[in-house]
């Protein structure tokens, strides 16, 4: 099958299959992280087909809704993929990313071997801040019912996947338990300048809603 054809028809699947989701992982977040992605493999020198394919598979059976399974998202990929006659090479590489490509928790290095797998974490986390990384945070609280803020409940420090996976915290704490963190974590050089302002964004949220939340006095 022609690399344009693949890529459409995986575009096809994938958009069906989120068709539904109302916690920030929709079709639309798919179709940013593409497009990121395709951009920093150009500006990078990566292999655009399979930055692309890795981007669109990448949140297609995403551990937070597989009752933790990390497994689902790299198997997932390959029946489509390989249903599709995709090369065994393309297929590997693919599936690597998509094993690799989620944050585990803020002591928890994510080795990232590939350049195509550091253009595809930097485009999925530029997803995760700026005005659409805190659109998506509250999306995803208010799908799994977390609360917005709870002064009386303190940021973590995750020091395994595993606590990671278990918190269930207010969604303001995500910011410094995760995406305040993303900035320095970047792996490409356009990812690293492209988070600066996006940081920014979350910062100056952040700076507003507690003055709101403290009020005048
Ligand atoms: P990753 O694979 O790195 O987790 P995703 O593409 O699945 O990245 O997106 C994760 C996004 O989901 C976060 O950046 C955030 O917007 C949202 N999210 C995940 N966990 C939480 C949480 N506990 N509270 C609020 N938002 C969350
Ligand atoms: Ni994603």
């Amino acid at each position: 099958m022609a690399h344009d054809e693949l890529i459409s028809t995986t575009a096809a699947f994938v958009r069906e299959r989120l068709r539904h989701d109302s916690s920030g992982h929709d079709w639309w977040h798919i179709d940013r992280v593409r497009r990121n992605a395709s951009c920093l493999a150009r500006q990078e020198g990566a292999d655009v087909l399979v930055c692309e394919l890795a981007a669109l598979l990448h949140d297609v059976a995403d551990w937070k809704f597989h009752g933790g399974d990390e497994t689902a998202g790299p198997r997932a990929a390959r029946e489509w993929l390989q249903s599709q006659s995709a090369e065994p090479a393309v297929i590997d590489a693919v599936c690597d990313i998509i094993a690799r490509v989620s944050f585990k928790g803020a002591g928890v290095a994510t080795d990232m071997p590939t350049l195509e797998g550091r253009c595809v974490q930097d485009a999925d986390r530029l997803d995760a801040i700026g005005a659409i990384g805190i659109a998506r945070a509250f999306a995803f609280g208010g799908h799994f019912g977390r609360p917005m803020y709870d002064p009386e409940h303190p940021p973590e420090w995750h020091p395994s996947f595993e606590a990671y996976k278990q918190k269930s915290g207010p969604t303001i704490n995500h910011f410094y338990e995760k995406l305040l963190l993303l900035k320095d974590r970047m792996q490409t050089a356009t990812g690293r300048r492209l988070a600066e302002q996006r940081h920014r964004v979350l910062e100056e949220f952040l700076a507003q809603f507690f003055a709101e939340w403290n009020g005048p006095g």
